[in-house]
């Protein structure tokens, strides 16, 4: 892997060699509007273009104006906030629930006010940015365990036995693999070892789970309020932008007032919360949708198999195809894309192996994984 940190930057000098060094790693932009099929973005249901949704969002600018002003704290609270952490509460079965512009502050904000250097705080080793950029603003001693070797997190937890304050951090959906919690196993665990559990649902929120409620509603329905946080993105399947951290009633009024992301920063427009309780009444009715991106996954990674590629663990509308180099995964890209697919390339350090991370919306079709077979085939 080639060295892409910056380090010791002094003069500004020295960005010319930094971005010659950064020249085979260097990132994609697509240029707005995006061309060729959806095989890569987050909008898992078609949200983002339902009319419904739009009409909402249209309605919440006319009733609430354009930005918010200010913090909730100053002037920037809505009730319609509070209306729509209620009706997202009631539907992922949380006690309450705390509205954040986006999941990334609403990880960083959250567990860098619970944790403290008190805490150790064992992480999942695939975590995403945001929880692991919570987690070093929390001063807590980070213990990673394997990805998802719960042998492992329990040998560590043993280790550690003796320590007060424990987190354990991980995702129901992991975003770059596409694979899944065990998060009956990751409960007994908390409650065996005296941890408080942080889940980020931010992939699974609108297609696993009872009307979509995430993974903790399809797999551990009877244990919900076991799992002490639970962070979920409206910018994914529900089409929008912001994340709900649904927790106790006492744990959301220590947020309102502590979590930094969440004092500090002017509240999210009015209208995305507005647009928000559209989203959530739309995608609790989308069972066909669900069922349709799973099943369409499925097919693929099948698919896939039959021709050798490897998809890791993949048991959700996430799809990697592992590959051998970053060259081979660009170069694979690159011809998706010129044959109208659009699927990217993910490479180190944004991930240990390169790969091409497919992921399946409610518009694609069978014939278009047909088709993007094909290309994968002939290539
Ligand atoms: C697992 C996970 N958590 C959190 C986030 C951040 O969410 P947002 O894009 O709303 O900031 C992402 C975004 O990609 C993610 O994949």
């Amino acid at each position: 892997m080639q060295e892409t940190k910056l380090k010791n930057l002094t003069f500004l000098s020295q960005l010319p060699a930094y971005f010659s060094r950064l020249e085979s790693q260097k990132r994609v932009r697509t240029l707005d509007p995006p061309t060729g099929l959806d095989f890569c973005s987050n909008d898992y249901l078609g949200l983002s273009q339902n009319p419904k949704l739009l009409e909402a969002l249209k309605e919440g600018i006319d009733l609430y104006g354009a930005g918010s002003t200010a913090s909730r704290l100053v002037r920037g609270h809505r009730s319609v906030f509070e209306e729509l952490e209620s009706e997202f509460s009631n539907w992922v079965h949380a006690e309450s629930s705390l509205f954040l512009a986006n999941g990334y502050a609403a990880n960083v904000g959250a567990i860098s006010c619970v944790a403290d250097p008190s805490y150790l705080i064992f992480c999942d080793r695939k975590n995403h940015a945001s929880l692991m950029d919570g987690v070093r603003l929390s001063g807590g001693k980070k213990v990673y365990y394997r990805h998802s070797d719960l042998n492992h997190l329990e040998e560590l937890l043993q280790k550690y036995s003796g320590h007060a304050n424990k987190m354990i951090v991980t995702e129901s959906i992991f975003s770059m693999d596409g694979d899944s919690s065990d998060l009956s196993s990751l409960i007994h665990l908390k409650e065996k070892y005296g941890c408080l559990l942080y889940l980020d649902e931010a992939h699974s929120i609108g297609v696993f789970g009872e009307k979509g409620a995430g993974l903790s509603s399809a797999q551990v329905p009877s244990q919900i309020s076991n799992i002490d946080f639970r962070m979920s993105t409206f910018g994914k399947a529900l089409g929008l932008e912001g994340a709900m951290i649904s927790t106790s009633s006492d744990a959301r009024k220590y947020l309102l007032h502590s979590a930094r992301t969440f004092v500090f920063s002017t509240a999210p427009l009015p209208a995305i919360a507005h647009a928000g309780l559209s989203a959530i009444r739309l995608v609790k009715e989308m069972d066909a949708e669900r069922e349709k991106v799973l099943s369409h996954s499925e097919y693929l990674r099948s698919r896939l198999h039959k021709l050798g590629k490897d998809t890791g663990n993949s048991s959700s509308q996430i799809v990697p195809i592992l590959l051998g180099s970053e060259a081979i995964a660009l170069d694979l890209a690159d011809k998706l894309a010129k044959s109208g697919f659009q699927a990217k390339a993910i490479r180190p350090p944004t991930v240990d192996v390169s790969r091409i991370r497919v992921s399946i919306n409610a518009k694609v079709e069978k014939q278009d994984l047909d088709g993007f077979i094909r290309i994968i085939k002939e290539n």
